[in-house]
Parts: C-alpha cells; structure tokens; sequence
C-alpha cells in the first residue's frame, strides 16, 4: 500500500453515510451497516486527522439518541432494511440497542477540540456528555465501590473475549454457537427486567472489566478538562475526583502481583485470564512506571504470551482459550493495538510503540482493511472494508 493515509481517506468517503440531517460512518458496509458507539468515537478520532467536520458529524449523530436516563445505546439502527450478515440480536427495541459500550466519547470530543479549539461545539454536546458519565457513574456502581460495571459481555466491545468464559459458565473451549447462545440468553434476561442495570447486573452478569474502567478514568480526566474549558469548575473537579477514585478502586479489588485483572461476582473475584486487557491501564496511567516496565517484559514483549510475528494478539498464546483465530479469542484487532500503543507512550516506551504501529499497518497491507487478523501469519479474517484499520493515523 503506497499510501496509507489514502487508502484510509477513501475507505471512510466509502463507508459514510448521510440521512437527512445525520451523518456517520458504517464499521463495514457489509457486515456491519449501522452505527456502534465506540466506532464511531474511533471513526471521529481518525477523521479529526483529515475532515473535522466529518468528525463532529460522527458524534452528533451518535449522540443523538440518548435515552432519557443518559445511557448511549451501543447501536444505532438507522437503516434496519439493510441486508447483513451480522447476526441480528434483538435488544427489546426498535431503532437503538438497549446496552452500551467503552464509553471513548470524551476522547474523541478532546481530540476534536485539540484541532480547531471550537469551543460552541463542546458546550453543545456537554450536556449530553454530562448525562452519559453520570449515568455510568451512578447507575453502573450501585454499592459505590468506584468501579463500573458491565450488564453484557457486548458492552466491553469484546463480545466473545475469554474474560467473560467463567461468568458465562463456559469452558475456556467452546464454540462460537454456544457463546452466541449464552449471550442470547442473558440479552432474554436482560429484556425481563427492563435492562434495569443494578437489577442486571445483581442478578445475571455483575462483572468490572478492566478495559472499561480504565477506558472511564482516561475519559472522565479529559471530560474534566472539557468541563473546565466552559468553566465549569464544579464539574471539572466532580469528574476529575471520580477518574481518581476508580483509579484507586482498580488498584483495591483488580490488581495483584502487577497485573490488573477483571472481576466478577458481588465478592470481586478477580477472573485471572490473561487478555490485551492486562495492557489497558497502561493508557490511563494508572501503573507506576516501575509496574509498567514489569509488565511490559514479562507479558507484551514475551513470545510465549503477546509478542508474536505480528503484535499483540488479543488473547495471550499460553492461555487455552487461545485461537488465532477465534472472534477476540486471540486475533488482532487495530484498535487494541491502538489502545497499547498509546499506553505505551504514556511511559515513554517510544521503541516498542512504533513496532505495534509498524506491524498494525504490516497487516493491512499484508491482508487490506480486515477485521482482525492471524498474530502468527498475518491473514485476514472478519469482515472486510472495516474501519478500525484507520487508527494507524492515530498511532504518532
Ligand atoms: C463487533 C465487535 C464490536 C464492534 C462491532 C461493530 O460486534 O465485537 O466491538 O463495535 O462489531 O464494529
């Protein structure tokens, strides 16, 4: 591939898609042809490197349908006639799905602000940035431990990730069918009680990913910063404490021996599979830089676990759930490599950092934009034309 920064232009002029007033991008026009929320905090990410109009567009239109509560449904059904060969959940609703997803929203919005300092912008979309961290705040954390949690393997983004194998009752070796079954069968649950999130969680799936936790103490520091641009200045120190305290709760109920490991269960125990995930707090800074040098020897750059021919699969080698090719049971995914790449510049790993970029874009012209791909020999697999490709751009 000449030029990467092209071919990423050309994919997104193919993926977009505008309705009346509402603009976003499709994560694969084949196989996904609808709205999910953390791509399109992705897609306005990559765009704030080449259209911000198109950026602001994105997340606009996502945010224009919060529910009432504040929750921002992880799919949006614009166009349900659209043939697909995604297969099809239903979430108890119409146009929207019901759960959420890594809430990357005040990222993207930073980002975007980064580039044109437009500040009319930030105070038109606060007030629905507010309601959403609050929401995540109060309703995800209802014994106020200071970690949120997850009501739905689909939330963490990673649907099948092995994380999720011991909450679900399945062994580390399953087939895609009985993982997909178990997920319908806790969406069932999930319809019974209205999604009712404390209900949810107390009662079918109460697990506190790491990805997602970490994922909110980055958001929520930078939320802070978009809240004190407004001068907001109760709110930039409400958020900025609330990034603090999960933060420490992370190190309370997840962290043991240096790595941070998932919970489940209303006794936190922790769910020692090791995932990309040991990785994530790295891009919320939340290790010492001692714990992140031991981190990254003993786990990223080991061949028996994360470093294979081309870094990092998402699952580590040694783990039986391991499958180069099993969805998020091992693959690469750009955007993982593009959260372990921020996370390694956070500590100054400038080396390891580029490798992660340079085998990110390796796969893509070894096997064009694919979903995810074998660490091992590089193929494709998933579906095609996918977006997460363009975070290469980010990767600087
Ligand atoms: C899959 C992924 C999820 C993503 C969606 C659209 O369901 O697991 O993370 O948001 O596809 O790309």
């Amino acid at each position: 591939m000449k030029d990467i920064k092209k071919a990423c232009f050309e994919l997104f002029l193919k993926n977009k898609r505008k309705l009346g007033k509402y603009q976003y991008t499709v994560p694969s026009p084949d196989t996904y042809p609808y709205q999910w929320l953390w791509d399109s905090c992705f897609h306005a990410i990559i765009l704030s490197h080449f259209n911000i109009r198109d950026a602001k567009a994105e997340i606009l239109t996502l945010l224009s349908k919060q529910f009432d509560n504040g929750l921002i449904p992880h799919m949006i059904y614009w166009d349900r006639k659209t043939p697909t060969d995604f297969p099809v959940i239903e979430w108890g609703k119409k146009d929207t799905s019901t759960i959420t997803q890594p809430p990357m929203i005040a990222y993207a919005v930073w980002q975007i602000f980064q580039k044109d300092k437009d500040i009319r912008f930030i105070k038109k979309i606060y007030p629905n940035l507010y309601h959403f961290y609050r929401y995540l705040l109060s309703e995800r954390d209802p014994h106020e431990k200071h970690l949120i949690g997850i009501l739905n393997p689909d939330e963490s983004g990673e649907d099948n990730s092995p994380r999720f194998d011991i909450p679900l009752n399945l062994p580390p070796r399953h087939s895609f069918k009985e993982n997909t079954q178990k997920r319908l069968n806790l969406v069932a649950q999930n319809i019974s009680c209205n999604f009712d999130a404390p209900f949810c969680m107390r009662n079918f799936f109460w697990v506190k990913d790491v990805p997602f936790n970490a994922i909110m103490v980055e958001n929520l520091k930078l939320l802070a910063k978009l809240a004190a641009e407004l001068s907001l200045e109760n709110d930039a120190k409400f958020f900025k404490d609330a990034a603090a305290k999960i933060a420490e709760a992370m190190k309370k109920y997840m962290l043991d021996k240096g790595v941070f490991w998932p919970t489940y269960g209303e006794n936190y125990q922790k769910i020692e599979v090791k995932t990309w995930a040991i990785f994530a707090p790295l891009f919320a800074g939340i290790l010492t830089q001692n714990q992140a040098n031991d981190l990254i020897k003993k786990h990223l750059l080991n061949p028996k676990e994360f470093w294979t021919k081309y870094p990092a699969p998402t699952v580590s080698m040694d783990e039986p759930s391991f499958d180069p090719e099993g969805f998020w049971r091992g693959p690469v995914w750009i955007a993982t490599n593009w959260f372990i790449y921020q996370g390694l510049k956070n500590y100054g790993f400038y080396d390891i950092a580029k490798q992660i970029k340079e085998s990110s874009i390796a796969l893509i012209e070894k096997s064009g934009f694919r979903e995810y791909f074998n660490p091992n020999t590089g193929e494709g697999f998933g579906a095609k034309d996918f977006t997460w490709g363009g975070l290469v751009l980010d990767m600087n």
